[in-house]
């Protein structure tokens, strides 16, 4: 869907559809309509419809004008309850109200800005919200549907429109919402892709696209030479399967001449878990396609800083492997020594994202990183104390937490804390390593957080994100369909672009 604008006034405005939005229980239940009605809409002023619209979140309603209307139609989507409203609200209406269009295969689609005004949202944000929500709720992953007619033909355009030239604020999100879609949907993509395409060797074909498309520094190291740096956990995980294992680097440098730390953001990229040794039950291990949603999500990140030219400086480090209980597969009970020099005793095999993690963080330090977040469908345990739509969030700053939580709440991706108290390390003391993998099933999330706490020094601030619940929705949801969600792109992108004013240290 392309996004243009008309600016003209209402009388010329030419579009198959006018979406307008609706509120539940507000004083001005349909914001910018009454001013829609007096200058064109007197055909519909009387019409009944307008009462059986109540303004619920995602209800649609679509009604006619007389023969040869210039607007032959108006869609009026729910935002919902007024005291409920946020920017999550305003993605699901639009979403709703653009499937809607998708179903009566519509193909101009006109958005009066003056729908936006007077939400509590200031509108420059509501714009690019409702152009962001509106791209991820029709995004759909059809490529391997060859008997379908492709989702991306309707609608073939979302029409802006304002009787006046709109400030350089709102000229601005298109280009803003598109940005950050396309990275999302690029995460999704990835991870809805199955493993025997999106393999780690796939994942480095990817970030070679980006580095060429937006001149980023790209560095691969193989499974040689991550065993000649000494990566032992990584390679451990590794050496049981057939397929090429990589750790990718992908750097965004800035143009400033003066140097600035790095923001690191590590990504688990497991494109394929099956336990290993250690080998996971039948029921659903397909779904463990998706073990690579922390390095989607980072390459996500990338595609949107490289399309917007902005972000500073920042470092992505993804391991990518499968894990596979092959012929030369790591076995419980080996001990590995990790590249910080710690060992590890192995209990389970399926434990292998803080092996890859671990590795992989102290490698990030080499970059004296201003901070390191990893994102990582790190446990199970996360999906059975947070439930699918919320990320457990660990690390060393509560500064850096609540932000993550705050950014999170402001684009629609929710985070929730579990703390990392120094007895949790009990769960992994072993008897003849610096410590164990897995402790046993209870606190399984924070454990594996407490694992990764052991890699990162306290001076450097750090956050993990256990995101195995959020990566996947068995569900439709809001802004997204049934299956991969693109979780953590987001919020990445934002702290990103506000971190030089966060002065978190
Ligand atoms: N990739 C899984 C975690 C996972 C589960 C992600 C469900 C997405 C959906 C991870 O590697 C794993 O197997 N974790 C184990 C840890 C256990 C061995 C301590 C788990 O959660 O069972
Ligand atoms: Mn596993
Ligand atoms: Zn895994």
């Amino acid at each position: 869907m392309k996004i243009d604008w008309q600016i003209a006034p209402v009388s010329d405005w030419q579009v198959d559809v006018l979406v307008f939005f609706g509120m539940e229980d507000s004083p001005e239940p349909l914001p910018g309509f009454e001013r829609w009605l007096n200058a064109q809409g007197q055909w519909l002023s009387g019409s009944s419809v307008l009462r059986d619209f109540q303004g619920k979140l995602q209800q649609t309603a679509v009604f006619y004008g007389p023969p040869g209307s210039k607007v032959p139609r108006i869609l009026l989507a729910g935002l919902g309850g007024e005291e409920k409203f946020d920017a999550e609200k305003l993605q699901t209406a639009t979403a709703a109200a653009l499937r809607k269009c998708r179903e009566l295969r519509l193909k101009r689609v006109g958005l009066p800005l003056f729908a936006l005004h007077g939400l509590s949202v200031p509108v420059g944000k509501a714009l690019e919200e409702t152009l962001i929500g509106g791209l991820l709720g029709l995004h759909r992953f059809d490529e391997f549907k060859t008997r379908e007619v492709p989702s991306s033909e309707t609608p073939g355009s979302l029409v802006l429109l304002d009787e006046n030239e709109p400030d350089e604020d709102l000229r601005a999100a298109p280009h803003f919402a598109e940005s950050v879609a396309s990275g999302v949907c690029l995460a999704r993509d990835l991870v809805s892709s199955p493993s025997n395409r999106v393999t780690p060797g796939f994942l480095v074909e990817t970030a070679k696209g980006l580095a060429k498309r937006f001149g980023f520094r790209l560095d691969v190291i193989d499974s040689e030479r991550a065993r000649s740096l000494g990566m032992g956990a990584f390679s451990a995980v590794a050496q049981g399967s057939g397929e090429p294992a990589y750790l990718i680097l992908l750097e965004q440098v800035p143009s400033t001449p003066e140097k600035t730390a790095p923001l690191v953001l590590v990504g688990k990229g497991v494109t394929f878990d099956t336990g290993g040794i250690s080998l996971k039950n039948r029921d659903q291990m397909d779904a463990m396609k998706q073990d690579m949603a922390g390095a989607a999500a980072v390459l996500g990140v990338f595609e949107t800083l490289g399309r917007l030219k902005a972000g500073g400086h920042v470092i992505g480090v993804m391991p990518c492997t499968e894990n596979m209980p092959g012929s030369r597969a790591y076995k419980p009970g080996d001990v590995v020594k990790s590249l910080s020099g710690l060992t590890v005793e192995v209990i389970s095999t399926d434990a292998e994202g803080r092996m890859i993690l671990c590795d992989a963080l102290t490698y990030a330090l080499k970059f004296q990183p201003a901070a390191i977040i990893d994102l990582a469908t790190l446990t199970g345990a996360c999906i059975v104390a947070l439930g699918s739509e919320v990320a457990g969030v660990m690390g060393n700053r509560e500064t850096l937490t609540k932000e993550i939580l705050d950014i999170g709440a402001g684009v629609g991706e929710k985070y929730w804390p579990l703390p990392l108290w120094d007895f949790y390390f009990d769960h992994l003391k072993s008897d003849i390593a610096d410590f164990k993998n897995v402790g046993d099933r209870s606190a399984g999330a924070i454990v594996a957080g407490t694992f990764l706490k052991q890699f990162v020094p306290e001076d450097i601030p750090w956050a993990h994100l256990d995101i195995a619940g959020t990566a996947w929705a068995d569900k439709e949801l809001g802004t997204a369909p049934k299956g991969a969600t693109g979780f953590g792109v987001r919020t990445m992108v934002e702290l990103v672009l506000t971190w030089p004013e966060l002065g978190i240290r």
